[in-house]
């Protein structure tokens, strides 16, 4: 995690082939560093085109975590985490499902109520509302799959990729209490739930601008220890970006964890 009171700002690259970002400007000197960026950013393009890829690579990879946890974590989650990830396809490798479960199941104790943002067939979801059974889970989606991408994450991502119907989602958590449907892109503005406070907000909307808006609202609506986490933190330029200019003139950092996500603890 760069620190952004060093080096306030970000690094921009751009080439004939792909524009990325570095997290710092020793990043942008790095040729090795480089290529990891171009490449995450062909992996991700693939991933939003293609199902048949996202089962093959994220599925499998999913598979072989979820069989190392297994080797030592409890027996019960982790068949619930089997369970909920073989029922909707997901982006969610297997130690992402399980840091968002086990977050869910820890953040439960920190009171206030708990939302995601970037829902698409619901299986975050259902970890979270397993985890925690929270007194009001809060899911919001276009449902019509992301929103206008900026130039550079064009590149990779498409306006619907990832659609899913809201009617599809409710009749998959049908059996999940408390739950809040949004439909809608997430701005910020006129959202019902404005005056509460949250324990836990996961983020998974791949894109810089989503990413902002959602800091931007949840941040100070955070109770002291609540977590915001984000999927993506280490494969999208956009995402970092986000994090890291949201965050330069607050007292927190974005942790990043060993897998693509990165947390942020409100003081
Ligand atoms: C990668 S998918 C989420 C995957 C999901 N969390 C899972 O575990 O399977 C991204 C989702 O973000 C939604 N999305 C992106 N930007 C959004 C915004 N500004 N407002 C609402 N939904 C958004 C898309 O519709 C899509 O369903």
């Amino acid at each position: 995690m760069p620190d952004t009171k060093q080096n306030p700002g970000v690094t921009t690259i751009s080439d004939q082939r792909a524009t990325i970002t570095a997290a710092s400007p020793a990043d942008a000197a790095i040729p090795g560093r480089r290529r990891t960026h171009r490449a995450q950013a062909t992996v991700h393009r693939l991933f939003a085109k293609s199902r048949a890829v996202r089962r093959l690579t994220v599925g499998t990879l999913a598979q072989v975590e979820l069989a190392i946890l297994g080797g030592h974590k409890q027996p019960g989650p982790m068949k619930l985490i089997r369970k909920v990830r073989s029922e909707r396809e997901s982006l969610l490798s297997g130690n992402e499902a399980f840091m968002i479960y086990s977050l869910a199941r820890t953040q439960r104790a920190v009171g206030g109520i708990m939302a995601e943002v970037g829902v698409f067939q619901g299986c975050s979801a259902k970890l979270i509302s397993l985890g925690a059974r929270p007194d009001e889970l809060h899911l919001f989606d276009t449902f019509e799959g992301l929103p206008d991408p900026d130039h550079a994450e064009r590149k990779s991502m498409r306006r619907g990729h990832y659609a899913a119907s809201l009617e599809a989602v409710r009749a998959y958590l049908s059996d999940q209490p408390n739950l809040h449907f949004h439909k809608g892109m997430f701005t910020g503005e006129n959202v019902s739930c404005a005056d509460r406070k949250f324990s836990l907000v996961h983020l998974d909307v791949d894109l810089k601008e989503g990413t902002l808006s959602c800091l931007k609202f949840f941040y100070p609506r955070m109770l002291p220890g609540g977590v915001i986490v984000s999927h993506d933190y280490s494969y999208l330029a956009g995402v970092r970006e986000a994090f890291d200019e949201f965050l330069a003139d607050k007292p927190e950092r974005a942790v990043e964890l060993p897998t693509s996500q990165a947390m942020l603890i409100k003081g």
